[in-house]
């Protein structure tokens, strides 16, 4: 397994370029399962998640091919309706061909996610949702077998805002018939892009990015030809990098509209963010200030840097509460962070975080995605060499991340095992 390992101390400075956001090429590539063509998508981030995707689709029947940030996806015949355990257990975003193969062709034999590192992670939304849509379901041997001649427009409420049930319902309402209301829905901008993506196949969707999301169904959906939305959660990552090693960063083509909820949290500690079109300027301060937060759903401060706010958060003036709202399970980092010198106390949802003068670098372990993003900034930023084990979490989620921050003066290098 490769590691990376991290010489801290040294300040951020120059140019980095976002890439498109996993969270929405995922869904975008499911949504192609509901045309029949060649689908082509842009600004895709080349990341182990986006490839694992891509295998499952191959593995439908569809041709797969990615290549300088383009998908390219032949939806003309699908000639499997089943996502086979192997490929669920890896990526849980699999169950985003339940809806779409639904609506498609009909049937779908999903495996059923099981929990990840964070959280149960539960898909009850969905499928509760899909059966009000007329489908019937049942769980078998770890799977869950839809069927349904035809999806019926349904009025859904979801118990809480799920991004891929909304994401799931959204695409299987878009071929069915009649009207579907999804209420309590996700407004992250990832369900937008695929809205959009869905809307320039021909669909008929209203809403998205508000709780209420109305779709009218249409008999058939062109292929795709669409480009995927700046990455918020990388935006973020180095945001909190610049910010940590009292760093000037431009970060260039991401959507600061997007990132609003953290910068306006990061300018709150005392980092100075200015935005000019597509391009964020950021400068750390000496020392940031402890500040709250709370995860929500959008457009709340998003769980996903919850962990690299953390990371921030060690080095401040003073004590910040980090409560995680969203998943069961998401401090795992903390005990890493604490064998770097951080001053952390869990009770619950809520994280103590005690401001500490400086963090050590020393050997720690991914443990999640975002986790080992939090590890990189705070490694970034310590005394001495940080080595980070188990780094094929981080590609899950980061285009070849120490590249960038090598651009950006860092003393960064992936250590091959
Ligand atoms: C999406 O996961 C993202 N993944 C996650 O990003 C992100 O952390 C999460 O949304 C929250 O923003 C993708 O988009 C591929 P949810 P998702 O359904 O859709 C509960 C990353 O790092 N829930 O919005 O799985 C659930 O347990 C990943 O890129 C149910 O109870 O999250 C959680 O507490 C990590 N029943 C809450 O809702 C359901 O049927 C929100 O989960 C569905 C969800």
């Amino acid at each position: 397994m490769d590691k990376i390992e991290i010489e801290g101390g040294k300040s951020l400075a120059g140019e980095v370029s976002i890439s498109g956001a996993k969270n929405a090429a995922l869904p975008v590539m499911a949504a192609s399962i509901l045309s029949s063509g060649e689908n082509l998508i842009y600004n895709v981030p080349r990341l182990r998640d986006i490839s694992t995707f891509g295998k499952l689709l191959a593995y439908l029947g569809m041709g797969y091919h990615q290549e300088n940030g383009e998908v390219i996806l032949q939806s003309a015949n699908i000639s499997s309706i089943e996502a086979p355990y192997d490929f669920v257990k890896t990526m849980r975003a699999s169950v985003l061909v339940l809806g779409p193969l639904l609506a498609r062709a009909g049937e779908a034999k999903v495996s059923l996610p099981g929990g990840c590192a964070i959280g149960a992670r539960p898909i009850n939304l969905h499928i509760i949702g899909l059966e009000k849509m007329g489908a019937k379901i049942t769980l078998t041997e770890g799977y869950i077998h839809a069927k349904a001649k035809r999806l019926k427009g349904a009025a859904v409420y979801f118990d809480m805002p799920t991004v891929t049930g909304t994401e799931n319902l959204m695409m299987a309402a878009a071929l069915a018939d009649g009207e579907t209301l999804l209420e309590n829905a996700a407004c992250e901008p990832e369900v937008v892009d695929l809205a959009d993506a869905l809307t320039s196949m021909g669909a008929n969707i209203r809403g998205a990015g508000t709780n209420i999301i109305r779709i009218n169904g249409v008999s058939n959906l062109r292929p795709l030809n669409y480009r995927i939305i700046p990455d918020r959660i990388e935006t973020g990552t180095f945001l909190v990098g610049a910010a940590i090693t009292g760093g000037d960063v431009k970060i260039n083509n991401c959507n600061p509209e997007h990132a609003e909820a953290i910068i306006n949290k990061l300018k709150e500690t005392g980092t100075n963010i200015t935005s000019e079109g597509d391009t964020l300027h950021v400068k750390g301060p000496d020392k940031p200030t402890a500040e709250d937060i709370k995860t929500m759903p959008y457009p709340g401060f998003p769980t996903d840097m919850q962990a690299q706010f953390m990371a921030l958060m060690t080095l401040a003036q003073g004590t910040s509460l980090i409560t995680e709202n969203i998943f069961e399970n998401r401090f795992m980092h903390v005990a890493e962070m604490r064998r770097m010198g951080a001053d952390i106390k869990v009770e619950g949802s809520i994280a103590k975080v005690k401001g500490v003068e400086l963090l050590k670098g020393a050997p720690v372990m991914a443990t999640d995605l975002r986790a080992s993003a939090s590890l990189v900034v705070a490694g970034l930023a310590a005394q001495g060499t940080t080595i980070i084990d188990r780094v094929y979490h981080i590609d899950r989620g980061y285009q070849r991340i120490e590249e960038k921050l090598k651009v950006l003066g860092a003393r960064i290098r992936r250590v091959k095992e």
